[in-house]
């Protein structure tokens, strides 16, 4: 059988720089672990703006189409800002993602041991947490018609629209049951059914899909408001939260906050299933391409390295492999290794880019 196929766009600033470390552990795996991909490399972003004119061409399009996983770092910078928006390198991301469909976007939000004292929260709260929030990511309220801001009398006013068919609930609720079929087998569902219709459908629906096809996962149902509560009070609570793209994108942002650092977290977006069963897959840091520190070395390759750890988990079904390079970067953060972003306020040397790479390396060898 072929190998398994993966698409690396490293994009713009320090994407490459990131995504550079990410490849000595692919090439670890393939070395150490016998686990090979077919990998091939393309430009995204800014930087193949300034190769073809696009941030995306169609050839590339096409490929993020064939292949198992595409594997991205981060698109933009400064260079770019004058750029006319039809061809700003963040429209070659909202092409794949759109052209793609990738309704169901993942956010986890893990807390590493030794990070805890980074959290604005109490270590015994987020110690050891380990989240993921599912935010459905093509509709809802900012894509709702009618939209737009109309006169009314002598006054204007601004409307948006929240509206969610049955397919759309029902196709990110079965991305979460099957993602907590690889984890802890629990999923929370949030809404505001108490004064939403379009929640009173998804509450009626992620339940329908629930009863249908995964009686086997534990389901609940909170309000939204109430989630956020619950979130910063005692987020170990939850294992899998599926939510819609408004209250996601606040949810999600929020509960990554709780585990520190930007430069640690990972996200993967997922569409619908191809037809080798495994989703169609986009994967890549939440961080964007960080023009203050690119080109110094400087960068954090935690979150694009922890984002390839996602794709062996949720395309490649190799859960295994993935906990071994979480455990990796456990073990070196535990060992005190870090990049400059994860320095406290007792100071301390910081590593580069390359360095903290190396010593994830080094511990996947330990792993053995
Ligand atoms: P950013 O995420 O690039 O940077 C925000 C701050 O976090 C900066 O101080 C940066 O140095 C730091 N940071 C980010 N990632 C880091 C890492 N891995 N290690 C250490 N420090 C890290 O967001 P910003 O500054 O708002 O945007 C910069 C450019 O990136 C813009 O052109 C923006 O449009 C683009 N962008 C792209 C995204 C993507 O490709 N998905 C997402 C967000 C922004
Ligand atoms: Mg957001």
């Amino acid at each position: 059988m072929a190998n398994p196929s993966l698409l690396i766009l490293a994009g713009d600033g320090i994407g490459p720089e990131v995504m550079a470390e990410v490849k000595k552990i692919i090439g670890w795996m393939g070395a150490r672990r016998g686990v090979q991909f077919d990998v091939s490399e393309d430009l995204v972003g800014g930087a193949a703006y300034d190769a073809h004119g696009t941030p995306l061409t169609d050839a590339t399009m096409a490929r993020a189409q064939e292949v198992d996983a595409v594997l991205l770092g981060a698109v933009g910078g400064p260079k770019y800002d004058k750029l006319d928006f039809s061809v700003k390198p963040e429209r070659g991301l909202l092409r794949l993602r759109k052209e793609m469909d990738l309704y169901s976007n993942l956010r986890p939000a893990q807390c590493f041991d030794a990070l805890a004292d980074f959290s604005s929260l109490k270590r015994e709260v987020v110690a050891g947490l380990d989240i993921v929030i599912v935010r459905e990511l093509t509709s809802g309220v900012y894509f709702g018609e009618p939209r737009g801001i109309f006169r009314e009398g002598n006054e204007r006013v601004g409307i948006n629209t929240q509206r969610y068919t049955e397919s759309e609930i029902a196709r990110v609720a079965k991305s979460a049951f099957e993602l907590a079929r690889k984890r802890s087998n629990k999923v929370c569902s949030m809404e505001k059914a108490n004064v939403m219709e379009s929640g009173i459908l998804w509450r009626e629906v992620v339940q329908e899909v629930h009863d249908r096809d995964y009686p086997d996962v534990e389901l609940s149902h909170m309000y939204a408001d109430a989630g956020a509560m619950q979130l910063c009070r005692w987020p170990k609570q939850f294992d899998v939260i599926v939510t819609d793209n408004l209250f996601g994108d606040l949810l999600s942002d929020a509960a990554a906050m709780l585990t520190g650092s930007l430069g640690m977290l990972p996200s993967a977006s997922l569409g619908a299933p191809m037809a080798n069963g495994r989703p169609k897959a986009l994967y890549e840091p939440v961080h964007g391409s960080a023009p203050d520190i690119a080109g110094q070395g400087k960068a954090n390759p935690i979150a694009c390295i922890l984002s390839f750890a996602m794709a062996l988990r949720y395309s490649f079904d190799l859960g295994a492999e993935a906990t071994r390079v979480e455990k990796a970067v456990e073990k070196v953060l535990a060992d005190g290794v870090r990049t400059a972003d994860l320095m406290g306020p007792e100071g301390g040397t910081p590593v580069s880019t390359a360095q903290m790479g190396d010593a994830i390396v080094a511990a996947l060898d330990a792993s053995l």
